[in-house]
C-alpha cells in the first residue's frame, strides 16, 4: 500500500511562519546596520541619525535647506527661518477652509485655493483667511529640524 507522505498541516504553517519570521529578522538586520554606525555618536536621540547626509528617521528637513527669509514646506508642516537660526513651524493646512498652502514666495505662505498669504511667522499677510496658520513645535538637532 502506498503511505501518503504529506506533512501535517500544523508543520506547514510553522513553517511558513518561520519563513515571514525570516523575512523580518532580515529586515531587522538592515535597518540595524544603519543605525549602528548612528549609534556610537549617541543612541539615546534619534535625530542625531540625521547629522550625515539626508535628513535622518525623524528629522523633517535639514538646517541648510530652509533659505533664510523664506521657509519649505515638508508634508504637514510649514518650516520657516524668518531670521538666521531662528526655525518655525506650522500646520500646512490653510486656517480660512482647510486647503494646504503650497508655496512659500517673497517671505509670504501662499495657499492657492483662496489667497490667502501668511507671514513668516504663521499669521495673516492677506485674507481670506482671518486667523494665523496653526503652530507645530520644531526644534534643531544638529543640522537637522525635527517635530516637537
Ligand atoms: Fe486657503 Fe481659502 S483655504 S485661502
Amino acid at each position: 500500500m502506498l503511505e501518503e507522505i504529506r506533512p501535517p498541516r500544523r508543520a506547514v504553517v510553522v513553517g511558513a511562519g518561520l519563513g515571514a519570521l525570516a523575512t523580518v529578522v532580515a529586515a531587522c538586520s538592515t535597518s540595524g546596520t544603519t543605525s549602528e554606525a548612528t549609534s556610537k555618536a549617541d543612541s539615546s536621540t534619534p535625530a542625531a541619525a540625521g547629522t550625515s547626509g539626508a535628513p535622518g528617521s525623524g528629522a523633517l528637513a535639514k538646517t541648510a535647506d530652509v533659505p533664510v527669509g523664506s521657509g519649505v514646506i515638508v508634508d504637514e508642516v510649514v518650516i520657516t527661518q524668518p531670521t538666521a537660526g531662528v526655525f518655525e513651524g506650522f500646520s500646512s493646512v490653510c486656517s480660512h477652509a482647510g486647503c494646504k498652502v503650497s508655496e512659500i514666495t517673497d517671505g509670504k505662505i501662499i495657499c492657492p485655493c483662496h489667497g490667502s498669504e501668511f507671514n513668516l511667522d504663521g499669521t495673516v499677510a492677506k485674507g481670506p483667511a482671518k486667523t494665523s496658520l496653526e503652530t507645530k513645535a520644531v526644534s534643531v538637532q544638529g543640522d537637522s529640524i525635527v517635530a516637537g
